[in-house]
């Protein structure tokens, strides 16, 4: 009884931090996601074939590892990334000082459903594990589809509903999708459902969980 009481308050604490990193574990926990979650970037960055010139933006970036690949896939790139975390937020900054220093890469920290840009000015908008955390994913998808350019694009990485409810954290907070509940979502807020793409992760040595299916959930915003 004891020891379950313990697990529980492990995953409800592994819950917070991946909802919002803070402090020493909240850096431990981006470091392992860096090595649980590269090849959800990797995934997510070949289904966005990204093009010369385009401006993109990530939200929930964690330490910002991976903002460097965008650039092996096209030049005059311009990225912007928010995130809610302060702690994640220095630790992007450290992370990519030279792409910030070349003004190819701008942090801001901000929520996804209140964004301090104009409107139409992202050619395309990722997010990698991020969706869980929306109470109200209207709200969201609403501000994504303001500063979204008409005809850009939405990739939405996330675990599939099946794998996630294997995960003990996800009973902490978690709201998983499927395809049709996020077509609607997509079909409310001025966004047209392109596709899902579906993926089975590679199990990682010594991974807790094995056999992980994501999905990139693919819209683009109605050109009026
Ligand atoms: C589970 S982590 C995922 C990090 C990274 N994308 C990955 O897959 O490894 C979620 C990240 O999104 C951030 N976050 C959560 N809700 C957010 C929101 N509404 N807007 C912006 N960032 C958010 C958290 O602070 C955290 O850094």
């Amino acid at each position: 009884m004891f020891k379950k009481i313990l697990e529980q308050l492990r995953w409800k604490k592994l819950a917070r931090q991946l909802r919002k990193p803070t402090g020493a574990m909240g850096l431990e926990v981006a470091r392992r996601m860096n090595i649980n979650n590269e090849f959800l970037y990797n995934f997510t960055l070949d289904e966005m074939m990204i093009r010369y010139n385009q401006h993109i933006l990530e939200i929930g970036f964690g330490n910002g590892k991976f903002f460097y690949k965008h650039f092996d896939f096209a030049t005059n790139l311009r990225v912007t990334g928010i995130d809610i975390s302060d702690d994640m937020l220095a630790a992007a900054r450290e992370n990519n000082r030279e792409l910030i220093r070349d003004r190819q890469l701008e942090l801001v920290k901000s929520a996804s459903n209140s964004m301090p840009f104009p409107k139409n000015c992202f050619d395309a908008i990722f997010s990698i594990n991020v969706a869980y955390f929306w109470k109200d994913p209207q709200e969201h998808l609403c501000e994504i589809a303001r500063v979204l350019k008409p005809g850009g694009r939405l990739y939405t990485t996330i675990r599939s509903t099946e794998s996630l409810s294997r995960m003990p954290f996800s009973q902490y907070g978690f709201t998983s999708y499927t395809e049709q509940e996020w077509k609607l979502f997509c079909h409310l807020n001025d966004l047209s459902f392109i596709r899902c793409s579906l993926v089975v992760e590679p199990d990682l040595p010594g991974a807790e969980f094995t056999g992980i299916r994501s999905l990139c959930l693919v819209a683009e915003k109605i050109k009026l």
